[in-house]
């Protein structure tokens, strides 16, 4: 696994740094003065790519919050952005007037979000807020409006820290990209 690594393009310690600070501005956001009236929070990793990092985050929040869980569909094997986005699992307790934060892994073509945030707030959230790790230095990203972001990466295929090719690399603690010979290796 560890043979095919390109390069480190963001190692852990950076990671948890972001992390730290990402947590602080999700806290600050959802704490009372600037969160008016009593609608708690429900925080909502996109799975399977937001596990890694969710978990990371949530530790370093400390208020009150419930998890719900929305499993979307990914593209098999290939490294490329989500089409046809699918919601294939949800487990959201009612979110009707919860604060829902969105988390997700990487923002590359947007479908993801595009797709789920106005699922959520159909669903009757009080507020919906998007936080991802990484966003693509892509136009599709960039047009996107997201409230967290981690970083600004290249627009350049990555894995680990809960991103995956063909669901492998997930476990790599750093945020890499994989050597050309192993992406061209895979359907
Ligand atoms: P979007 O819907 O195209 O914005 O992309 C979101 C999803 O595509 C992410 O949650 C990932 O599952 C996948 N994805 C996009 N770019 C990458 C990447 O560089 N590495 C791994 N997965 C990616
Ligand atoms: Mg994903």
């Amino acid at each position: 696994m560890h043979g095919d690594i390109d390069r480190i393009l963001i190692p852990r310690q950076k990671i948890a740094q972001r992390v730290h600070e990402l947590a602080a501005l999700i806290t600050a956001d959802h704490t009372p003065p600037r969160l008016a009236g009593s609608a708690e929070v429900t925080i909502v990793p996109i799975l399977t790519g937001a596990m890694v990092f969710c978990g990371d985050l949530i530790r370093e929040i400390p208020i009150a919050m419930k998890i719900g869980l929305l499993t979307v569909s990914s593209y098999p094997g290939r490294s490329v952005s989500s089409q046809g986005v699918q919601v294939i699992q949800r487990q959201l307790e009612n979110v009707r007037d919860r604060h829902v934060v969105l988390v997700d892994d990487i923002l590359d073509s947007g479908n993801t979000l595009r797709m789920v945030v106005p699922l959520v707030q159909q669903m009757g959230a009080a507020s919906v807020r998007t936080c991802v790790l990484l966003k693509k230095d892509r136009p599709a990203a960039r047009e996107m409006a997201v409230d967290y972001v981690g970083f600004e990466i290249p627009d350049e295929f990555v894995v680990g820290y809960g991103l995956d090719f063909d669901n492998y690399y997930r476990n790599l603690p750093d945020i890499v990209t994989l050597k050309r010979d192993v992406l061209e290796a895979r359907p």
